[in-house]
């Protein structure tokens, strides 16, 4: 993975480009990293803050033999990889929020966007974007963020090199990948299970409809679907939803 790696100083968005070259056909494990991003994209159709020289913003384009449904695995496959490689590197140890925001005290370090390229239900590509804070002084990030999220940083009050940060995340995802296409989900499952922040807690779940669910995170199914139990016993599926803990 990442052998064939693409860097750029600077680019609209490596997860719109990641799109095109897995289009044109780029080849499995082909990553994305740009220093800065002019329109980097989060989940929801959000902006994705992506200032020059301080974080890791980057895309990897993987072509595995599984089926649409199982997309979401590898969503919570990538943020294991991922808490793993801030743990070798930074010391930190994060948490995860479900499908994947990577958190310290309740603030963002990381968020993760997975995207599909499929044709009829076979996946063709799946593009994962990986936007980490690494570098940013508390003070850069802008008002509005500060509240939400932070870089690593600001957590252990020193710089943090990030090459050897992309290396560990494809070190550990690679590991994790292989271990799932031989023996499948499981073994990743109850590794996302350690690091969830919202298992077992009372939250809110705000859907892509805008709907909110108030209830009980049980856990995860062996999709990686939020299984949320409302009071009256009711357990709902959610597939995609922001997840605040009560
Ligand atoms: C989220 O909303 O939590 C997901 C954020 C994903 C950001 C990354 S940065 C690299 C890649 N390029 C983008 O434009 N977005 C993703």
């Amino acid at each position: 993975l990442g052998h064939n790696l693409k860097f750029h100083e600077t680019l609209p968005s490596t997860q719109k480009e990641a799109h095109h070259l897995a289009e044109d056909g780029a080849a499995d494990g082909t990553l994305v990293v740009a220093d800065e991003q002019s329109t980097g994209r989060g989940r929801l159709g959000r902006e994705w803050h992506s200032p020059m020289g301080t974080g890791i913003w980057m895309s990897l384009i993987i072509r595995p033999d599984i089926a649409l449904h199982q997309t979401p695995q590898l969503t919570l496959l990538t943020s294991v990889a991922v808490v793993k490689a801030i743990h070798d590197i930074t010391g930190v140890e994060c948490g995860i929020k479900w499908p994947n925001d990577i958190l310290y005290n309740g603030k963002k370090i990381v968020g993760i966007l997975t995207e599909l390229q499929a044709e009829a239900s076979h996946v063709k590509a799946i593009i994962i974007g990986i936007g980490m804070n690494v570098n940013a002084d508390a003070a850069d990030f802008p008002d509005e963020l500060k509240k939400r999220a932070a870089s690593i940083k600001s957590l252990t009050g020193r710089e943090h090199d990030r090459p050897a940060i992309i290396q560990a995340i494809l070190k550990h995802f690679e590991l994790l990948y292989n271990t799932y296409l031989e023996e499948g989900f499981e073994i990743i499952k109850l590794l996302w299970e350690s690091y969830a922040l919202s298992l077992g807690k009372e939250i809110y779940a705000r859907t892509v409809k805008g709907d909110t669910i108030k209830g009980l995170a049980k856990g995860i199914d062996d999709e990686g679907v939020l299984l949320l139990e409302t009071r009256d016993g009711t357990v709902h599926h959610i597939y995609s939803a922001d997840i605040e803990i009560i």
